[in-house]
């Protein structure tokens, strides 16, 4: 099954210049196959959870001063979904495209959940903008440290509460203060320190090719990404088994909307891209 057209692999063929950049923007979806629920799907975080609880409360600094343990468990809980899952096909496509288009390639990823990095990104080309839920770090704020979640620290069942020792591990370990999940929530702003806002601003103003991948673009930064890159002339190609802010954004500006899933799309993708953008590839300077 072909998934990039020839007018697809054209437009990208015309855009392999000096010094290309390409920019993949990822969300739950890429995770989907993976067995981690979407926020905004039928099984969603958001739309399951608002019959029991109001995620849109649990995800607040607020909440958390209120109730840190509640929010703790339910953050272990996602946890423990997240260390079950294992990278599908879509990681691995873009594990591909960095490990062969270098410092050519910016990945920026709305999700927590680790699983790019454990497919093999690297922390320096990977930008996670609403943090990682393998880590925590001080509530005060006494350091921008990160620590990894302790080991003793089990994740838990669904409503399975707190012990004493999850507790007494859940402390920054400079100052002694309770610590937090290191997440962006709902009544918080992104900034650079934890959550490399100016550097994806930047990154998306200089993007040859924006591949917007699984988001249905609910939140601010990566529309900003979007509206950035397509100012500046990118060519956007979003991939989605459906339509979404990102996929009207890309066929107004010119680009492409590819249909499906990302395990299916992706992997032929990082091809097309890996073949034409590589150094040395197909149509770099020189061929
Ligand atoms: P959403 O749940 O809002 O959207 C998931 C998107 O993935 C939808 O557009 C689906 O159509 C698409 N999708 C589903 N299965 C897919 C598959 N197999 N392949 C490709 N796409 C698929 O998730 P996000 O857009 O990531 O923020 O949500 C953005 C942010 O909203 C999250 O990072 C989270 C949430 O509030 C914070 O917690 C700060």
């Amino acid at each position: 099954m072909h998934y990039v057209s020839n007018k697809l692999t054209e437009a990208l063929r015309s855009r392999a210049g000096k010094q290309p950049l390409i920019v993949v923007l990822t969300g739950a979806g890429i995770s989907a196959e993976s067995g981690i629920p979407t926020f905004r799907g039928p099984e969603g975080y958001w739309t399951v959870g608002s019959r029991e609880y109001r995620p849109e409360q649990m995800a607040t600094l607020h909440m958390f001063r209120l109730d840190p343990d509640a929010v703790w468990q339910w953050y272990l809980y996602r946890l423990g979904v997240c260390r079950n899952a294992r990278p599908n096909a879509g990681h691995k496509a873009v594990v591909q495209m960095e490990a062969s288009l270098g410092s050519c390639f910016t990945l920026i990823t709305q999700n927590v959940d680790g699983l790019h990095s454990r497919a093999g990104n690297s922390d320096q080309r990977t930008y996670q903008i609403h943090g990682n839920i393998n880590y925590m770090r001080c509530a005060r704020g006494c350091s921008t440290e990160l620590y990894a979640i302790p080991d003793g620290v089990r994740p838990k069942q669904k409503h399975e509460p707190l012990n004493d020792n999850d507790r007494k591990a859940l402390r920054c370990r400079r100052c002694g203060d309770r610590a937090r999940p290191h997440v962006l929530w709902f009544d918080e702003c992104y900034d650079e320190t934890h959550y490399h806002f100016q550097s994806s601003v930047e990154t998306a103003a200089r993007a040859t090719v924006l591949l917007t991948v699984g988001t249905s673009g609910a939140t601010n930064l990566p529309m900003q990404v979007g509206l950035l890159a397509a100012q500046s002339g990118a060519l956007i190609i979003d991939i989605n088994p459906n339509t979404n802010p990102f996929s009207e954004m890309a066929q107004q500006a010119g680009g492409f909307f590819i249909q499906g899933t990302a395990g299916e799309i992706l992997p032929e993708m990082a091809e097309v891209l890996v073949n034409l953008f590589s150094p040395g590839g197909s149509a770099a300077p020189g061929h």
